[in-house]
């Protein structure tokens, strides 16, 4: 870390609690986070993790309506299965609240009510869409039509989820209130408005100037953004659900979603340390990291520091380290679609394999363009890598010393050159590992880690101690020492990555990691959004470097990996245990199988409304006709007395009628949905006076009369009790 930094605050993306989180945002935000934080206490830094629930905004309300419940209801039930699920994954934030609590409701309150007070904001009056039934402003999400670009019947006013285009309500085709199925109209309110417009030269200078070490995707990002020309920006909404806007006037109007939760990053770090909040958020020895998602890259570069900077005392992000989307399975992850693999659910369905996930979702994280999550690449990085490589070089060095040695570090008795080598590899990798963590490759990072279980892994496969052994104990002894240094620097290297395999790793080990102060503790706060002492995993407390390791060996920490001797001979090892196991074929089958039905639940769905909408379909009033005109028409009654298919063809059946005034023949191409013998004997509807025509060299004497439904399909019109035949109707 840059020496002019004391501490570091790390913040990730406030996830909204309107369902569970999935490999997505694991991928995109919360494992490269988890990774860069346990890495930094491993080094000894003093850092503070903070996330919550992002529990406003439109989405959870049309949530609520749509199950009929409270959007507290809905929050209160997502709010805690994510933070349940976090934990699940060894992600022990410092604190996980919520945007509805009190501290939060306060605090943004004040933070709007300094920037009104101090003339930051400017007032809009517009007009927005009403909903007349509802008696209610719209969301743009309120707002369904027709999607102009593809003509999706289902677009939202804010975006169409089908083709992805960015709409406004104005472009919908035939808008409707999403509440009330009325159409909306255009009412006049006023709104606050924060003048980006004003804050882009020093944007421009504080971005594209003095952070060019940004990723270039957030880079990108935010130059685009700036080029394009800055707008002022509401913040605010007439809606029912959020934090009410402070200001006389402003009844029914609550702070915009986004102006509200980055706040929330304050908040929480107020909730959890009421006396000493500032030091972490106004200090310029205090450094601010924000992990977010690439749809978030606008409002945290640019909209968030605005605010900060309007507001005045807050340090700014240092960096914003963001990743691009991972799809799931060739297709892009959907909430809607359920076409995810759910945090909540894997924990369930895999119980004690929580580092293959994160393991897979680090290998594959997609940190510089789209990537794709595969159940077989999934089964083939935890078979081929971690059980093969690194699983299988730990099991054998410390089988072979339990063998060998009775589970007793070994005497270097006869060390050579080859062991000397493996060692003196690990340090480049080590530093390549620092220097990716550093600079937010996460990917490379793990390879790193991984490189010094390949190191290992080939080293036990060379010096093959097992064979050594026939002829050379003092031999074996040197070789098993060097594979436990090697295994005890996996312990180390391996904690950011994979802290439940790291801490089985130690146990088995028998070895420690140092655990440092902890800011979850003491200052009075309450506790119910803190995660208790203990129940994370062993370093996600604050590690501060303990002068104790090198005198008793056994406490692991940062700067010892790659030194030369971890374990000492004589200290005796744990109990053994695998680290990994392998994924069978039937494990990935059945997660295939649970999207494929997935998929096939969404397809019937979407033909279930897409004939359902056909089907509502109404054709336009055709153009006027005269009385004389309809007069001439012949329209009676008839009762069939034969059906046939007509030879050779799919559609027509002939038809032997009795209209009162004869019997005669009407060839129709009624077969595709009526059969000759559902015909006979029913009652119709004709034409008679239509000129006679030659079908198939059959004369067919006048017209059944049909409806044509919404969704292309033809029905009879019969008459509802049963009439002479030739009644006449008009
Ligand atoms: O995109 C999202 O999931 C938002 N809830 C992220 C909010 S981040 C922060 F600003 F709170
Ligand atoms: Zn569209």
């Amino acid at each position: 870390m840059d020496k002019k930094f004391k501490r570091t605050l790390v913040t990730c993306a406030l996830p909204y609690a309107n369902g569970p989180v999935h490999i997505g945002h694991l991928a995109g935000v919360y494992v490269p986070a988890d990774i860069y934080v346990r890495y930094l206490r491993m080094k000894g830094e003093d850092v503070l993790f903070i996330c919550g629930s992002d529990e406003h905004g439109v989405p959870i309300t049309i949530k609520a309506r749509k199950e009929g419940v409270t959007p507290q209801d809905i929050v209160d039930r997502y709010h805690n299965i994510i933070k349940k699920s976090f934990t699940g994954l060894g992600i022990n934030f410092d604190i996980y609240s919520r945007t509805s609590s009190a501290v939060h409701s306060k605090n943004a309150s004040e933070f709007f009510r300094k920037l009104y007070d101090d003339d930051k904001f400017i007032t809009r009056e517009s007009e927005q869409f009403f909903d007349p039934e509802a008696k209610v402003f719209l969301a743009d999400r309120y707002i369904t039509g027709t999607c102009p670009k593809c003509g999706n019947p289902n677009a939202y006013g804010d975006q169409c989820e089908k083709c992805g285009s960015t709409l406004s309500p104005e472009e919908l085709i035939d808008p409707k209130s999403a509440l009330s199925g009325s159409a909306p109209v255009k009412v006049k309110t006023k709104h606050w408005y924060l003048p980006l417009d004003q804050y882009e030269p020093w944007l421009r200078e504080w971005i594209l100037e003095q952070h060019k070490e940004w990723r270039s995707n957030v880079y990108g990002q935010c130059k685009s953004w700036l080029d394009g020309g800055l707008q002022p920006r509401a913040v605010s909404r007439d809606l029912d659900w959020g934090v009410p806007v402070p200001v006389d006037g402003a009844e029914g109007k609550v702070l915009y979603v986004w102006f509200d939760a980055p706040i929330g990053y304050i908040s929480n770090t107020q909730e959890l340390l009421p006396e000493s909040w500032e030091k972490w958020w106004k200090s310029d020895d205090s450094r601010l990291i924000h992990f977010i998602g690439k749809d978030n890259i606008v409002f945290h570069c640019i909209v968030f520091p605005s605010m900060l900077k309007a507001y005045g005392s807050y340090i700014l992000p240092d960096n914003v380290p963001s990743n691009e989307f991972l799809n799931l399975e060739n297709d892009k992850i959907s909430t809607s679609r359920n076409w995810a693999v759910w945090l909540n659910e894997y924990l369930d369905e895999f119980p004690g394999q929580e580092d293959v996930l994160r393991y897979v979702l680090c290998a594959n994280a997609p940190e510089t363009k789209d990537n794709d999550f595969t159940w077989k690449d999934y089964q083939q990085r935890n078979n081929s890598e971690l059980v093969a490589i690194f699983g299988n070089f730990v099991n054998r060095a410390v089988v072979l010393t339990q063998k060998y040695f009775g589970g007793v570090v070994p005497e270097n008795a006869a060390p050579s050159d080859v062991d000397a080598a493996a060692l003196a590899d690990i340090l480049p990798c080590k530093k390549a590992l620092e220097e990716y963590i550093e600079t937010f490759h996460f990917r490379e990072a793990l390879k790193e880690a991984m490189n010094i279980a390949r190191i290992g892994n080939k080293y036990i496969s060379d010096t093959e101690p097992w064979q050594v052994a026939k002829t050379d104990m003092a031999r074996t002894a040197s070789i098993l020492y060097t594979s436990l240094q090697i295994c005890a620097d996996l312990a180390i290297a391996f904690e950011p990555f994979l802290p439940f395999s790291a801490e089985k790793l130690r146990s088995i080990l028998n070895v420690s990691l140092d655990a440092g102060c902890d800011h979850r503790a003491g200052e009075g706060a309450p506790t119910e959004n803190f995660y208790a002492p203990g129940e994370g995993r062993a370093l996600h407390t604050n590690s501060v470097i303990s002068s104790e390791r090198s005198e008793s060996r056994n406490l692991l920490h940062w700067s010892d990996l790659g030194a030369a001797e971890l374990l000492s001979p004589g200290h005796r090892l744990g109990e053994n245990g695998l680290l990994f196991s392998k994924v069978e074929d039937a494990v990935v089958e059945a997660q295939i199988a649970k999207l494929e039905t997935a998929r096939a639940a969404n397809a019937a769905a979407a033909a279930a409304k897409a004939a359902a909408e056909a089907a509502s379909h109404v054709e336009p009033q055709k153009d006027e006709v005269a009385f004389e005109d309809f007069e001439k028409m012949d329209i009676r009654t008839a009762t069939v007395l034969a059906a046939e298919r007509v030879p050779k063809t799919d559609k027509l059946l002939k038809l032997s009628i009795d209209t009162g005034i004869d019997q005669r023949t009407i060839v129709s191409g009624i077969a595709e949905y009526y059969s000759p013998e559902e015909m006979v004997g029913k009652q119709i509807c004709i034409l008679a006076n239509l000129k006679p025509r030659q079908i198939r060299g059959i004369e067919s004497k006048g017209m059944i009369l049909m409806a044509k439904q919404g969704d292309g399909k033809m029905r009879l019109v019969t008459p509802t009790e049963a009439l002479t035949p030739g009644s006449i109707i008009g």
